[in-house]
Parts: structure tokens; C-alpha cells; sequence
């Protein structure tokens, strides 16, 4: 039986530019019987590059045929070094892990998203879940911000996301340097909230950013009479094992890695060191 810890190559078939500090990468496995099932939205896969160390990184995109995206922003070692990577190169990689959005759950009901900067990676293959089965959903609200508006990732998808029926797309920025024309909101994402349509009772959240954003995006739902168990965040911590064996990830009684690292609100209330 294979480990679970095994490695499987995985060649970069393409490169593309998001902003200044982050990449969209493709990459497909070497051996085509390895793509396993289980590439749902909001888990992730650990990426291992030999002499810079592994890391944990969301699926920002799902192409069946062994192949998958992961978008990433360069902060460190690791992601350094994935920022000079040619197309053909060989990383490793496994999983995918965890447990991700309830995207079963939401069916036949609205669904409100809230992203803040790179948040908005792994919501990404939900947004393309929902295109696919647009009669499955309800009323969509995508509500997305960044620092300016050349920090913004997936700008060349916003069109396309903006002709899907009954979807809205709200973006906004924390600020507008002089040369830059933006015709959108500004300001920080939980001030979106207060024109929302969807209603409490038939919602389901997804939000995934800055914790000291999704504080505010979980509260401000909270007080306006939306349902604990029907907001989600996705949290990241410091991984090790991906598998439930270090306790690197642990938060209380919690492995990010494994029990999530998507959460409803009920699940995580009262967990130290947490600022939700
Ligand atoms: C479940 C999960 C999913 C994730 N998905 C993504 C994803 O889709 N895209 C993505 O870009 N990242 C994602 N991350 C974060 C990613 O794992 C880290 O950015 C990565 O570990 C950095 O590795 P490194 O070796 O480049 O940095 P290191 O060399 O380990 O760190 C260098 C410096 O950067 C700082 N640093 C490390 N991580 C971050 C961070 N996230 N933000 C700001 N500073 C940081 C460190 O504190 C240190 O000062 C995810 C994390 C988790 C837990
Ligand atoms: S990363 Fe090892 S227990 Fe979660």
C-alpha cells in the first residue's frame, strides 16, 4: 500500500502572472493513473520542492485529466523559489488533504462569498462548481477586496464570472494610488456586506482572507441574524504533516489539516488564538 506521505511528480505545464508577488501555476502529474479523486474545492495539496521545503497550497483550479492549478503568492523559501520556476520543471507533490467548502450544502440555496486578497484562491473552484451547475444554486454574491487595484488576482476571469445568471461580483480596494482609474468600491471588504440581497435564512457563506477580515465579515453576518452553521471559513496555520500526525496546525482540539481547513462558525467558537 502507498504512504500517504509519498511524493508524486508533478511537471509545471504553465505559468501565468496574477500581480506583482503572485503566480497561478499548472502542473500535471507525471503518472496519469496517480491523479486521485478527492480534488474538491477548498482542500489542498502539499508541494515539495528538494533543498526549499514543503508547503501547504490551495487548489485555485480543477482541470481533471491529472492536472490542477494552485495560485501563490511569493512570500518565502519555498514560494521563492516556485517564483523562478520554467514550464517543464518536476515538484512534488501530495494530497490533496482536508476537508473543503460545503459546497453539497449549499445546493438549492443562495450563496454569499467574501474574499480578501489571495482568499479568494481557493473560492476560485467554487465560483467554476457553481458556473457548471448553475441550477443548483440560488442567487450568488461574490464580494472581493484587496490592498489596490494591482494587488487584485483572476482580474481576467471577472467578465466571464459577471455573465453567469443571476451573479454579482462587488469588488473593492483599501486604497487608489493617483495613476490608477478604478470604478469600483473603496474601502474594506465587510463595508460591502451592507448591500448584500441574500437573506439569512436561506444562505450559505464562504469567506476566506485576513483573519482580522473574516472577524469582521463573521460578526457583522452574525448580527444580522445569519446562522452559525451555515457561515464557513477557511483558516491557514503552519503545516508539517498535512495528516493529523505533528499537531503543527492545531488550534484547541482542532487539526487545521485534517477537520479542515474549512470550519464552520459553530465549530470553531471559543478556540484559543483565534481572532474570529
Ligand atoms: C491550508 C493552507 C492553504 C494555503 N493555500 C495557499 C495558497 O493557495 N496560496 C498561497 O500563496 N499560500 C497558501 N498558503 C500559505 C502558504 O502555505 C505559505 O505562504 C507558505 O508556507 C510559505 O512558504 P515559504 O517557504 O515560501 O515561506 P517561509 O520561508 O516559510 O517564510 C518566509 C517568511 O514569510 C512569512 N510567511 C510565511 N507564510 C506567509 C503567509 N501566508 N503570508 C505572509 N507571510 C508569510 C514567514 O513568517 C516568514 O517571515 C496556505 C496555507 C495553508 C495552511
Ligand atoms: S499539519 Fe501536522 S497535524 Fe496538521
Amino acid at each position: 500500500m502507498r504512504s500517504p506521505f509519498q511524493l508524486e511528480p508533478a511537471r509545471l505545464i504553465e505559468v501565468k502572472r496574477e500581480n506583482v508577488d503572485t503566480k497561478t501555476y499548472t502542473l500535471k502529474y507525471e503518472e496519469a493513473g496517480r491523479f486521485r479523486e478527492g480534488f474538491d474545492p477548498g482542500r489542498f495539496v502539499m508541494i515539495s520542492i528538494h533543498g526549499f521545503g514543503e508547503a501547504p497550497f490551495s487548489l485555485s483550479g480543477l482541470l481533471g485529466e491529472g492536472m490542477f492549478e494552485t495560485t501563490v503568492r511569493k512570500v518565502g523559501n519555498l514560494t521563492g523559489r516556485m517564483d523562478t520556476m520554467k514550464v517543464g520543471e518536476l515538484v512534488g507533490v501530495r494530497g490533496p488533504y482536508g476537508r473543503g467548502w460545503p459546497i453539497r450544502e449549499a445546493e438549492y440555496k443562495d450563496v454569499l462569498i467574501v474574499a480578501g486578497g489571495i482568499g479568494i484562491a481557493p473560492l476560485k473552484p467554487v465560483i467554476e462548481h457553481i458556473e457548471r451547475n448553475r441550477e443548483r444554486y440560488g442567487h450568488v454574491e461574490v464580494l472581493y477586496g484587496a490592498k489596490t487595484p494591482d494587488n487584485m488576482i483572476f482580474i481576467e476571469q471577472f467578465d466571464r464570472w459577471r455573465k453567469i445568471k443571476d451573479f454579482d461580483l462587488k469588488l473593492t480596494v483599501d486604497s487608489v494610488p493617483d495613476r490608477v482609474a478604478w470604478k469600483h468600491s473603496v474601502g474594506v471588504v465587510p463595508l460591502l456586506l451592507k448591500d448584500v440581497k441574500v437573506q439569512p435564512e436561506n444562505t450559505v457563506v464562504l469567506t476566506c482572507g485576513p483573519e482580522i477580515m473574516m472577524h469582521f465579515v463573521v460578526q457583522s453576518l452574525l448580527a444580522r441574524g445569519f446562522d452559525q452553521e451555515s457561515v464557513y471559513v477557511s483558516l491557514e496555520r503552519r503545516m508539517k504533516c498535512g495528516l493529523a500526525q505533528c499537531g503543527h496546525c492545531m488550534i484547541g482540539m482542532k487539526y487545521v489539516c485534517r477537520d479542515g481547513p474549512v470550519f464552520s462558525y459553530s465549530e470553531l467558537k471559543g478556540l484559543p488564538d483565534l481572532t474570529l
